[in-house]
């Protein structure tokens, strides 16, 4: 029986006999379902390698009702954990060739993304913004660009997964749970995208905009911006 340890190995050395990886490195971040670390290829660049690891909150509670986690449940957790690699490669490789602001998607394996680095600090982390109408409009026009052109909805956006760069310029990560624009939810997720960016803004830094006509600019229905109050 393979655990989340043995998978990750397993990944490990399929990425290193790809000669994707040659190097690893520290934790760049440790988020509710996925750990990221910072790796580098046999060419010298520095990648971040993303682990999913689904459901590790409900395996804790498993393992304290019952003192064990069995086969089942870690099978299950690596057919999730995944598939989710899976979705997310497939947005990213989607939203890059749209031109919409993601990390480079660059290979993978198992449950494991491998992308391109980024350098910056979560928005939610970040206290001042040189123009924060300006990375509204950036935000705004990135999600246009992945429903237009990529066909794709983030579906979990939030101030936790847009990174504002040392350079004010703003990129969009976190994709495994994106949907397609002719899912049957399409349109509420990307309402509900769209609300959760205006009302963190409005929060934090005082900026208004109608959810209506921003939303009518992100689905291409309108080309003029929603104006700031
Ligand atoms: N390509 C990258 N380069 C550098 N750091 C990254 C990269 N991708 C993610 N990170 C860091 O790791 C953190 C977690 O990544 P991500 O948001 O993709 O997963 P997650 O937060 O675990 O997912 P969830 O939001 O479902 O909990 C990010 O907030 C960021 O700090
Ligand atoms: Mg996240």
């Amino acid at each position: 029986m393979l655990r989340m340890a043995g998978h990750d190995l397993l990944a490990l050395h399929a990425l290193v006999k790809a000669d994707v990886l040659e190097a690893f490195g520290k934790p760049l971040g440790v988020g509710k379902e996925a750990d990221v670390y910072d790796a580098l290829t046999p060419g010298g660049r520095r990648v971040a390698v993303k682990f999913h690891r689904l459901g590790r909150i409900s395996f804790k509670q498993t393992r304290r009702l019952r003192g064990y986690v069995s086969e089942g449940v870690w099978a299950d957790w690596y057919i999730r954990s995944r598939s989710a690699a899976k979705r997310e490669f497939k947005a990213l490789k989607l939203a890059f060739s749209a031109g919409v602001s993601v990390p480079e998607p660059l290979a993978r394996n198992r449950h494991v993304v491998v992308m391109d680095i980024i350098e910056g600090t979560e928005l939610a982390n970040v206290s001042a913004l040189p123009e924060p109408g300006d990375t509204l409009v950036e935000i705004l026009s990135n999600i246009r660009k992945a429903y237009v052109s990529a066909g794709i909805i983030h579906a979990d956006l939030s101030e936790f997964n847009i990174i504002i760069r040392p350079d004010a310029s703003i990129l969009i990560i976190d994709w495994p749970q994106f949907v397609y624009k002719d899912h049957p939810n399409a349109r509420q997720l990307l309402e509900r995208d769209i609300r959760t960016v205006l009302k963190f803004f409005k929060r934090k830094f005082d900026l208004r905009a109608e959810l209506s006509q921003a939303l009518d600019f992100v689905m291409g229905l309108a080309d003029t911006l929603p104006e700031f109050t």
